[in-house]
């Protein structure tokens, strides 16, 4: 089975003092997850669509699909975790008590905050997980890349740009992969890990890219929500 994975667990503290987390903003008239899930929920490669999100937005996510989506029992709502990795966990968690986790179980995870996901990269992250196990999504950089020393005021580097990509999502993968991969893990590499695909690599496994779009921008500042408001718009 194919499972549309919605990480919208987070509080979005990057977004400042809004009343409410950033994915159930108002964008173009409704808000910014109701866009994302939509995505999700024509596309018919995906047998279910599970949104994680904060304990104490499960109702209100799950009135915002029956307002938006009816109600479809192809949507369900859930708890994320502590940690966007622990949010992940939880949707494989739900799927292996619901249905049960075998080689087959593709999970395609992304930001409940990109909006602009199109059916190309959703098609090419379900394709690239059943053949490689894992992939991510990414562009190339466009800036150059400059890594700071640790103290962060002088370069440490500066690597090869033309090898150089930044990631987007969705990040896919073989569901029963990942965990097993998440569970080797010891606690203190688990803190270490914002990054979904970081465990594949830190676990020598291969991770197969799919290219993005810039378009499929996240959600982080107040300066986005602008963007995205241009974009809805059809003006790009
Ligand atoms: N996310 C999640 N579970 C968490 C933390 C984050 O599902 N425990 C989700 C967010 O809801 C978001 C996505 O991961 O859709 C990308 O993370 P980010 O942009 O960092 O979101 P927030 O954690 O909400 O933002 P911030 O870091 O500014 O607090």
């Amino acid at each position: 089975m194919i499972f549309g994975v919605i990480l919208a667990g987070g509080i979005g503290s990057r977004m400042g003092n809004v009343e409410k987390p950033k994915q159930y903003l108002n964008l173009g008239g409704k808000p910014v997850i109701v866009h994302t899930v939509e995505k999700f929920f024509v596309n018919d490669a995906f047998d279910k669509i599970i949104i994680l999100c904060p304990d104490s937005w499960v109702n209100h996510t799950k009135n915002l699909m029956k307002k938006y989506l009816h109600g479809d029992e192809k949507i369900v709502v859930i708890e994320g975790g502590s940690t966007r990795n622990e949010t992940i966990m939880n949707s494989i968690q739900y799927i292996d008590e619901n249905f049960g986790v075998d080689d087959d179980t593709i999970i395609v995870t992304h930001d409940a905050v990109r909006p602009f996901v199109t059916h190309r990269i959703l098609n090419e992250n379900i394709a690239a997980a059943k053949e490689y196990g894992a992939c991510d999504t990414v562009v190339s950089a466009a800036d150059t890349i400059v890594q700071r020393t640790e103290e962060g005021t002088m370069i440490a580097d500066i690597p090869d740009r033309s090898r150089m990509c930044q990631g987007q999502t969705p990040q896919s993968f073989k569901a029963a992969k990942i965990r097993d991969l998440y569970n080797s893990l010891t606690a203190e590499e688990k803190e270490t890990l914002p990054d979904a695909c970081r465990i594949c690599v830190l676990k020598g496994e291969p991770v197969y890219l799919v290219e993005g779009e810039v378009f499929n921008m996240k959600i982080t500042y107040p300066y986005d929500l602008q963007v995205a408001e241009t974009l809805v718009k059809g003006e790009y």
